[in-house]
């Protein structure tokens, strides 16, 4: 798997999303509460663009009338008819074992970090201080 640097921290606030092309692929990449997560851009039912979709939490019910909300920002719902994707696995709420949407790794790396390898050329003192969001695809 290659890595590609896809953006800086600052360019993703705080429950925010952006979407980019890497080899050709659409993948949405979140900030949820300060975790970084990336999923394909295609929605598993009729291949709507996913990542345009609302993000929401979970409601569940006990009984009528007794709901609880949790996990704030984790579920992306598909703009199309409604079908709801966890952020953290790409699995479907509701067809956890039978649909997913792709999921990436994602990292957030100091800039310095980039730069190191193991076969170096000739090198300069360069200074990066930013945080990079860097997707393994
Ligand atoms: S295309 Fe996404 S729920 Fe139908």
């Amino acid at each position: 798997m290659a890595r590609h640097v896809v953006a800086t921290v600052d360019q993703i606030p705080l429950d925010q999303r952006l979407l980019v092309q890497v080899n050709g692929r659409e993948i949405g990449i979140f900030n949820v509460g300060g975790e970084y997560f990336a999923v394909g851009n295609r929605c598993p039912h009729e291949g709507a663009s996913l990542c345009k979709g609302r993000i929401v939490g979970l409601v569940e019910a006990t009984g009528p009338g007794d709901y609880q909300y949790s996990r704030r920002g984790e579920l992306l719902r598909c703009p199309w008819h409604g079908w709801e994707f966890d952020l953290r696995t790409g699995r479907s709420w509701c067809e956890p074992d039978r649909t997913k949407v792709r999921s990436y790794d994602l990292k957030v790396e100091p800039g310095g970090a980039l730069i190191e390898g193991e076969l170096r050329a000739e090198t300069f003192q360069v200074t990066i201080d930013k945080q990079y969001v860097v997707l393994e695809v």
